[in-house]
């Protein structure tokens, strides 16, 4: 959260599950183009929270399988467990917090005498939030009871019901909206609440967080059932909060642009090569461009034209190199031609380019020393390799 000077233009809190990951786009179209706006337009600005019912290790795991940028926050298990940055720091006071007026044993004694009540796999069990799966039938006669009876035992809970069937018993100081205002608190304390705030979700555990004062809100056009009921009850006539056209982040793009909180055109959306001519815009821009560029080319989704090739090497003209971890340094010169090579040679291949925690610091008039995590994934196999981009341009105006 320190990594900003000041408030945040825009802190965009997602969950994940059928939000920010479509899981029926096995090449990760619309996450991809996310990636890139965010990199390109609002990495240096902005804040990125994560909002999952995902517990950490299940969380860390999708990280494996999807091409996820690094939040600035990560908020798991329906709100219970908070972590910072890349580190994953974790929020101990709001561990502290949670742990009043909670007893994990009594829920589970009290949960056990119901035998409609599946409990979910041990990786979702948390130290406050305890999960089931059980049919929609039955679900609100068990919330009601199930309710009841916890408070009778002195337990301050809520039970949350998502996707038509998960059930999770949390404290009744967790979930997903009473973690962003915890985290809106504390922002604010710093002196540093986010200009805008746009919260995204698809199912039951995200409801709390379109109840949030002045936060946008979108709902991906594929949300559950129990999330656009709970809207027409509650939430109608609020104008902050939209139900998209699109899906999954597509739909996160769109809430973007339908409220006007920034750019939401993703370089990925621009096709036309020609188009980019690195005139007054900034490094950071190039860079997510560069590799989109770098991935377009072996795939062959651009022509193998010396044309691109020549406007590349005099855009960043005189002086461009990329520095491996390793400490080797390869000019623009150098990189281009090796590239001039590699022309369609993962033509049909699932293969994709993005960049993860881009910064940039201006080392001089019209230099600038770009970072970022470079990923590239092929088939299966995904590759990270730290990259510092030394960047001299006639163009940059510094
Ligand atoms: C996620 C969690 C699961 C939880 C559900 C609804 O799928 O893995 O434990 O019940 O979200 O909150
Ligand atoms: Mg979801």
């Amino acid at each position: 959260m320190d990594r900003l000077n000041g408030s945040a233009r825009l802190m965009i809190v997602s969950d994940l599950d059928s939000t920010m990951v479509d899981h029926e786009d096995p090449e990760d179209v619309s996450l991809l183009r996310f990636n890139a706006l965010w990199e390109a337009h609002y990495r240096h600005d902005s804040l990125l929270v994560f909002s999952t019912g995902r517990s950490p290790a299940s969380y860390k795991q999708l990280r494996k399988e999807k091409p996820l940028l690094t939040p600035d926050i990560a908020v798991m298990s329906v709100g219970t467990e908070i972590a910072y940055g890349d580190a994953m720091l974790v929020d101990a006071g709001w561990e502290e917090i949670l742990s009043r007026k909670w007893n994990r044993d009594i829920v589970v004694e009290e949960t056990a005498k119901f035998p409609e009540l599946i409990p979910q796999a041990e990786i979702d069990q948390r130290p406050a939030k305890v999960s089931f799966f059980v049919e929609k039938v039955n679900a609100q006669r068990i919330i009601d009871v199930l309710s009841e009876r916890l408070e009778k035992r002195g337990l301050d809970i809520k039970i949350i019901y998502s996707s038509g069937t998960a059930l999770d018993v949390l404290p009744r100081g967790a979930g997903k909206g009473q973690a962003l205002a915890y985290l809106l608190k504390k922002l604010e304390s710093d002196g540093k609440p986010p200009a805008n705030t746009l919260v995204c979700g698809d199912s039951g555990n995200d409801t709390e967080l379109f109840s949030i004062p002045e936060v946008y809100g979108v709902m991906v056009s594929n949300a559950q059932e129990e999330l656009l009921q709970w809207h027409l009850e509650n939430m109608k006539s609020n104008p902050k909060i939209i139900h998209a056209t699109q899906r999954c982040t597509a739909g996160i793009i769109e809430a973007i642009g339908r409220f006007g909180l920034g750019p939401n055109v993703s370089p990925r959306d621009i096709m036309d090569f020609q188009k980019w001519n690195g005139e007054n815009v900034n490094p950071v821009y190039e860079v997510v461009n560069f590799y989109l560029f770098y991935e377009r080319w072996r795939c062959a989704q651009v022509q193998k034209s010396e044309h691109y090739l020549q406007k590349l090497k005099s855009m960043f003209y005189p002086l461009c190199s990329f520095i491996h971890p390793s400490g080797t340094e390869w000019s623009i010169h150098q990189c281009i031609d090796t590239m001039e090579r590699l022309h369609g040679d993962r033509q049909g291949k699932q293969y994709k380019v993005w960049v993860d925690r881009v910064s940039s610091a201006q080392i001089g008039s019209g230099s600038w020393l770009v970072k970022c995590n470079k990923w590239e994934s092929f088939g299966a196999e995904r590759y990270c390799c730290l990259t510092t981009i030394l960047i001299s341009s006639k163009f940059f105006v510094g």
